[in-house]
Order: structure tokens, then sequence, then C-alpha cells
């Protein structure tokens, strides 16, 4: 394993990070998540991301009990708020109420004392940012939360968090999560040029876009048993990208990823490493496998005529609308 620091932060975060949205407490039993997070401690992931509205609050619990005995100190526990947590109109969204009690649930759920980054994981139109970064800074005073992040907010939102953390004298953010991957770039155009002048890093999900650039899905053909097309959880989720065209596109990568000596994941998580703005790569997986074979995009680098290559097969499905990137315009 390889690690970079979070951004400007003086925290180190493995280059790859395993997280548990759509698998633990969902998709997969306890056994096979138990053993995920067991795999990816042995290859050296240290850094765990999770939210407290991942299968409706389960996700932290199974990730709890799963790390339960780990030396503290050797990992990096991630987790985030903002979606409903529950029934009632503040068990949502960023107000110093929910924050505050969210965080006690993570951290019960969790079975730890402190989360090292905590990350509004979207943008709450309805909360004065101040006061959620008041609230953020409280945590951090308070020891329950080592560093605070955001999670898809635009250049503009983060710029605001910035400028507001200065005048008041808050912690900064250290970290945005957005989505990117070969095929999700929209983070390219504003976010990444202003996180790199501010010092704040991208965790960044779905770097194999959820299974799409394993070249598993073909085109015309019915998903594979047991893949997340396949599961009630991820449908819905994957469906944005099962289009006939990007999936042809993507078979025509396989060349490509085997003249590197690389799987298809390895090849997708290693494209989103080549970004010196990512701190670490959020990958999923259920099974243990996949795990082991998504670590070795760790340290890998890929030249020029490669990247220039991938641009070529996947040209016009490319997303790269920084206008892609969208928070709730109402909370949810
Ligand atoms: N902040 C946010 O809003 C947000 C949103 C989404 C995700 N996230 C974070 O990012 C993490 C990763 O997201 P993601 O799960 O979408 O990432 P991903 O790594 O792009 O996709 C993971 C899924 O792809 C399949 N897969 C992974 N490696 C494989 C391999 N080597 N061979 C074959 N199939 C493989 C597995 O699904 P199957 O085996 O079921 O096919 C796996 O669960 C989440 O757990 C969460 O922590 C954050």
């Amino acid at each position: 394993m390889e690690f970079r620091h979070l951004g400007r932060s003086g925290l180190m975060v493995s280059e790859i990070s395993y997280g548990n949205w759509i698998t633990h407490g969902s998709q997969v039993e306890e056994d096979a998540a138990r053993e995920c997070v067991r795999t990816a401690l042995d290859e050296g992931v240290t850094t765990f991301d999770t939210a407290d509205v991942y299968a409706g609050t389960r996700a932290e619990e199974v990730l709890g009990r799963a790390l339960k005995g780990v030396r503290r100190e050797s990992l990096e526990i991630f987790t985030k708020v903002f979606w409903p947590t529950g029934p009632g109109h503040n068990d949502r969204g960023l107000s110093r109420k929910h924050i505050v009690e969210s965080v006690n649930g993570s951290l019960r759920r969790l079975q730890t004392d402190y989360v090292d980054l905590y990350q509004a994981h979207r943008f709450d139109v309805e909360t004065p940012l101040e006061e959620t970064l008041r609230a953020f800074d409280d945590l951090v005073r308070q020891g329950k939360v080592l560093y605070v992040g955001v999670s898809e907010w635009t250049a503009d939102q983060i710029a605001r968090a910035l400028k507001i953390a200065d005048e008041m004298g808050f912690d900064r953010i250290v970290s945005n999560q957005p989505q990117y991957s070969m095929l999700w770039r929209v983070i390219e155009a504003e976010v990444v040029p202003l996180c790199e002048k501010e010092g704040v890093g991208q965790v960044v999900f779905s770097p194999i876009a959820q299974g799409v650039l394993t070249g598993k899905y073909l085109p015309g053909q019915p998903a594979p048993a047991g893949s997340r097309a396949t599961h009630e959880a991820g449908a819905g989720f994957i469906s944005r990208m099962m289009d006939d065209d990007v999936l042809r596109r993507v078979q025509d990568l396989k060349p490509l990823a085997a003249d590197h000596g690389l799987t298809m994941a390895q090849l997708a998580v290693a494209w989103v490493l080549q970004n010196p703005n990512v701190s670490s790569a959020i990958v999923g997986a259920s099974r243990p496998d996949q795990v082991r074979d998504n670590v070795k995009a760790a340290g890998v680098k890929l030249d020029a005529e490669t990247l220039r290559r991938i641009d070529d097969v996947l040209a016009p499905v490319i997303e790269r609308d920084p206008a892609r990137t969208i928070s709730p315009t109402r909370r949810p």
C-alpha cells in the first residue's frame, strides 16, 4: 500500500480506501462483509469510509463490529452526515441539532470515541453555512471528530466554506468526496483547480463506476448473477452507467489493461490516482477477491500515452460538465 496526505493536512490515508455503501448491512451478509474488511486490512488498507445513512445506519454497525479489536491508531475512519436517518424533520440536513445527534449515533455504532474525518454528505440549502461549520468546529474541539470535509460540493460551495472558516477561525475543511472515474470527470474543471490551490484533497468515490469499469457488464446481455446491477439496493444507482455505448467502449479498454499487466479494475483505480489532488480512491467490494484485485492499483504509474489512449476510447461517453455536481434543492 502507498499513503498520501489528506489534502494539506498532516493526516496520512491509504491511497486505496475501503467503503461499505450498498454492501454492508444490505447486499452482502455479515460474514462476507467481515472478510472484505479483514482482507483490506491484510492488504494494507488503513482508511475506511461509511455514512450514517448507509443501509439505514446498519452499515456503520457492521463496520464497527468488523474493526473491533483493531488498534485504533492504525485506522482512519470516515463517516458522513446529511441524508435522512429517521422519520423526523430534524433527522436530516446539516443543522447543529442533526449534526450533534448524528455524530453521537455514528460513534456508538462504530464503537469508537472519535472519527478521523466527518463529512457533510451534501450541501444543505436550508441551513446557514456558518451554523454547520461552527457545529463541525465544536465537534473538533470536543475531540469527537479530528478533521472535517464535504462530499459532492461545488467549487463555489467549497470556496464559501473556506472563506467563512478563515473569517471565523474555524477548522478548514481538508477534503471533498466526489464521484470520479474515467467516465465521470466533472470535478476536473472547477473543483480540482480550487482545491489544489486551497489544500483540499479529493477522496473519490465509485472509481470503478460501481463495477462498470471492470468490463464484466457486456452490452446487450443480462448482468452477471450476484452483481450490483442485479441487486435491489444497487440496481437503481448503477443503471445510470449501464448504457450500451458505454459498455461497448469499456470492452475496448481490455487490450490496453492487458498491455500493462493490469486487470480492468486496477486500471480504473490507478487512473484516478494519477490525479495528484486525489488523496485516496474509495473502492467498494462485495467479495474479498475484489479487494485483493483493487488494492494492487496502489503505486501504479500510467504514462501520458496510456492516458491518451484511454481518452480516445471513451471520449464520447465521458461526463465533464461541472453542473453535474448536485445537492438537493430542498432537504430530502
Ligand atoms: N459520498 C457519496 O455520496 C458516495 C456515493 C457513493 C459511494 N461513496 C463511497 O465510495 C465507496 C465506493 O463506491 P462504489 O462501491 O460505488 O465504488 P466502486 O469501487 O466503483 O464499485 C464497487 C463495486 O464494484 C464491483 N467491483 C469492485 N471491484 C471489483 C472487481 N475487482 N471485480 C469485479 N467487480 C468489482 C462490486 O460490486 P458487485 O460485486 O456487486 O458487482 C463492488 O461493490 C462507497 O462504499 C462509499 O464509501 C460515497
